[in-house]
């Protein structure tokens, strides 16, 4: 089965193809002629996850699906949030991100975060809802060179590891994105039965 996820970005497109397996083949949206950023302008995961998996069906009227995440932290009101990707600058700059969100946590005992996944599918018209989250801790300096954008600081609840420090395969089974997918997985091949 083809469906178009709605990112660019090749890691998330390979950590969601190893989850969702060789039945269904993803479709970026550049391969559907979809070139331009997909506007994401709401308030919540929810709002964004939405908001681009109906932009991408109003433009293929195919079956899609997007995703939207946020690194919440307790200290920090649930900060950086819907908010993660442009945290320090306008643009991705991971680096930076983590930067300032060591300098905001300094001093701070409580180091409680979690990742939060949203994904929106709509599937001939209609749209669901899957949520994905892992609870974790954030630590005090960057630490592993696998994964992307706060995997260096964020070890994973029952872990003493930061995502960063895992295999793919290690970060999917407990990430707050493998259990949306799964979620949405499931919900996918009932509907195929
Ligand atoms: P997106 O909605 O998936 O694009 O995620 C927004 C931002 O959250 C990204 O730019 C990253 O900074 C961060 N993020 C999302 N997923 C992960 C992850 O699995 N590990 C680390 N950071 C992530």
């Amino acid at each position: 089965m083809k469906i178009i996820f709605a990112t660019n970005n090749a890691h998330k497109l390979s950590e969601v193809q190893a989850v969702l397996g060789e039945g269904f083949e993803l479709v970026t949206p550049r391969m559907c002629g979809v070139e331009e950023d997909i506007p994401e302008t709401a308030e919540t995961l929810e709002g964004n996850a939405s908001q681009k998996a109906h932009y991408l069906y109003e433009k293929t009227g195919l079956d899609c699906f997007a995703d939207d995440t946020g690194l919440e932290v307790e200290a920090l009101d649930g900060a950086p949030g819907v908010h993660s990707a442009r945290y320090a600058t306008d643009g991705h700059d991971f680096a930076a991100n983590n930067r300032l969100l060591l300098k905001n946590l300094e001093g701070k005992e409580n180091r409680r975060a979690r990742f939060r996944t949203v994904i929106s599918l709509i599937e001939q018209g209609e749209e669901h809802l899957f949520e994905g989250i892992v609870e974790g801790h954030i630590i005090d300096h960057e630490s592993g060179e696998e994964g992307f954008g706060y995997d260096p600081l964020f070890v994973p609840e029952g872990f003493d590891r930061t995502f960063a420090e895992m295999s793919a395969e290690e970060k999917n089974a407990v990430s707050h994105r493998g259990r949306a997918v799964r979620k949405l997985v499931t919900y996918l091949h009932a509907k195929q039965q």
